[in-house]
């Protein structure tokens, strides 16, 4: 039996193997009762507060879309608009919203606000994404991978690119499911070694490698994952960061020294001919709208496991 309601959902490092596979099985389930029509309503009369300091397509529809599936109702809260954004503590904004919510799911720039966040909320807060971690992405991620490979443990990861918030996770996820890691990307731009030293303390038998060389980490690839080269927060570093890259862009090259049935995988927003040619991520090799779809699937199980 998994103890998840009332728990918060900040990072993969807080989730055992055990309880991800729950989750990742629940979302699986939700997918096909959504799909034959038979949906249920686990959430009926519960909110979500949804707190945005970040621009989101995906993250912000596939939440309040998923909330409201679920019987509930999904409210946008953008920093812009609430108090937080005129300096509201963060610990007096957690005990308000929880007198009206019963949940809360947050995108923000730092990863402790979302942490103060949580620990002055008396209900589940959900990190939407930080700066350091996209963990909401990484549960849909791999029930992508799941879908494709009919398994995680022993496959073959390759992430090319920015070590940033989707490496972290990639990583964390990796090293909780037995997924293999490796990371190509250039000095300067690796992950954080802490991150990296906390998963590989999460792996068992599975390796968490972070090179420079992208041909090196493609090898043997069951999957190809990129993200963008500048992330939200730093539109100014967008040219020097286009120079720092130029040798990391996946293409059919790169996809050469992978596995003949690798799958290619990218969070979205993507920019084609930067980070990935565009034959790659339009081409039969592409997941990446079945992953975006996934979000859907994979949140309402986190917010059924949480807010049930
Ligand atoms: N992948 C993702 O989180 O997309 P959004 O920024 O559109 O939410
Ligand atoms: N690394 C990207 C992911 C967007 C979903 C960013 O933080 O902007």
């Amino acid at each position: 039996h998994h103890q998840l309601s009332g728990r918060d959902f900040l990072t993969l490092a807080d989730y055992t193997t055990d309880e991800i596979n729950y989750l990742l099985e629940l979302a699986s389930y939700l997918k096909k009762q959504h799909k034959s029509g038979k949906s249920e309503q686990p959430l009926k009369g519960k909110t979500l507060g949804m707190i945005f300091e970040k621009s989101s397509t995906r993250t912000r529809v596939s939440f309040e879309v998923g909330i409201y599936q679920l019987g509930g109702t999904g409210l946008f809260l953008s920093s812009d608009d609430i108090q937080i954004g005129r300096g509201e503590p963060i610990s007096d904004t957690a005990k308000v919203l929880s007198s009206y919510l019963d949940g809360i799911m947050i995108r923000t720039y730092s990863q402790a606000v979302v942490e103060e966040l949580a620990a002055n909320a008396s209900i589940p807060v959900i990190n939407g994404l930080t700066d350091m971690y996209h963990p909401c992405q990484v549960l849909a991620d791999m029930q992508t991978i799941l879908e494709e490979k009919g398994t995680l443990k022993g496959v073959n990861v390759a992430y090319i690119g920015d070590g940033n918030n989707m490496a972290h996770s990639l990583m964390m996820g990796s090293a909780k499911m037995g997924m293999n890691i490796s990371i190509a990307a250039p000095k300067g731009y690796q992950p954080d070694p802490a991150i990296t030293e906390r998963s590989r303390s999460f792996a068992q038998g599975n390796k968490i490698v972070v090179t420079e060389d992208p041909a090196e980490a493609a090898k043997n690839a069951d999957v190809i994952y990129t993200d963008v080269w500048a992330s939200m927060g730093q539109e100014t570093e967008q040219e020097k960061r286009v120079k720092a890259f130029k040798e990391y862009q996946v293409n059919n090259e790169l996809l050469g020294y992978a596995k003949k049935d690798v799958t290619f995988m990218h969070c979205l927003p993507a920019h084609r001919g930067e980070e990935v040619a565009a034959d790659v991520i339009d081409g039969k090799h592409s997941v990446v709208f079945q992953q975006a779809e996934n979000r859907l699937h994979a949140q309402k199980a986190l917010m059924t496991a949480l807010m049930g």
